[in-house]
């Protein structure tokens, strides 16, 4: 693998696809070959099992569903696109990624660490960001900003305990694992957070 694997992480409202946008832009003029994509999703199965999970209506879907059917969102995603992409070279920009999985099942729904950790080896087998921006603000702003420009999802309508065990678990993350996953403050302008995100994108960059 001789490609670059970065993901965005964060709370609803934290502007991951704005910024992950605007990497792209940056890292285009740069000269780089580029994959942006999102979880759940970037496949046509993904997209698929990303309906499901969204779904407001689908209100009797169990935490361990949940969390398998995110799952296999990601195997799909890492076999047909994440691991050809870094193998051809290119710089991968994803839009949540199994970080995502440790906080929202594994703090918000309370599933054991361990049954997280096996989870995460199945559907990555090795493929782990080289990389992690943590986009971070307190829930009640990032609810509020989710809020305004869109109809609220499944997870989204979950209770602000539920988004704040989220965050919680996202400050954690990045805490346990300094070298990959650095904190930016979403609180910013988005012209602001994409500077941050560029200075500490751009020494890395293979
Ligand atoms: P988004 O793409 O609009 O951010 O929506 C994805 C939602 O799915 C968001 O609420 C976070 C949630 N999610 C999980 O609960 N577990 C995961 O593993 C991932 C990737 C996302």
């Amino acid at each position: 693998m001789n490609g670059f694997f970065i993901t965005f992480e964060g709370i609803e409202g934290c502007g991951k696809s704005t910024q992950v946008a605007l990497l792209k832009k940056r890292l285009e003029i740069e000269g780089r070959k580029v994959l942006v994509t999102r979880e759940p999703g970037g496949t046509t199965t993904g997209e698929l099992v990303r309906s499901v999970l969204l779904d407001p209506a689908n209100t009797s879907i169990t935490s361990l569903t949940e969390l398998l059917l995110y799952a296999a969102a990601r195997a799909q995603h890492v076999d047909e696109r994440i691991r050809p992409a870094l193998d051809s070279g290119a710089i991968v920009v994803c839009d949540s990624f199994a970080d995502s999985t440790t906080a929202y099942q594994g703090a918000g729904r309370a599933i054991e660490r361990g049954i997280i950790k096996q989870i995460h080896d199945i559907a990555t087998r090795g493929t782990w960001p080289d990389l992690t921006i943590l986009l971070d603000l307190p829930a009640e702003a990032g609810l509020e900003r989710a809020h305004a420009v869109r109809e609220v999802d499944r997870i989204e309508s979950e209770p602000i305990a539920f988004h704040r065990a989220v965050r919680n678990e996202f400050l954690r993350i990045a805490e346990h694992d300094p070298l990959r996953v650095r904190r930016v403050d979403a609180t910013q302008t988005v012209d602001a957070i994409a500077e941050a995100v560029w200075r500490i994108v751009e020494p890395l960059l293979p």
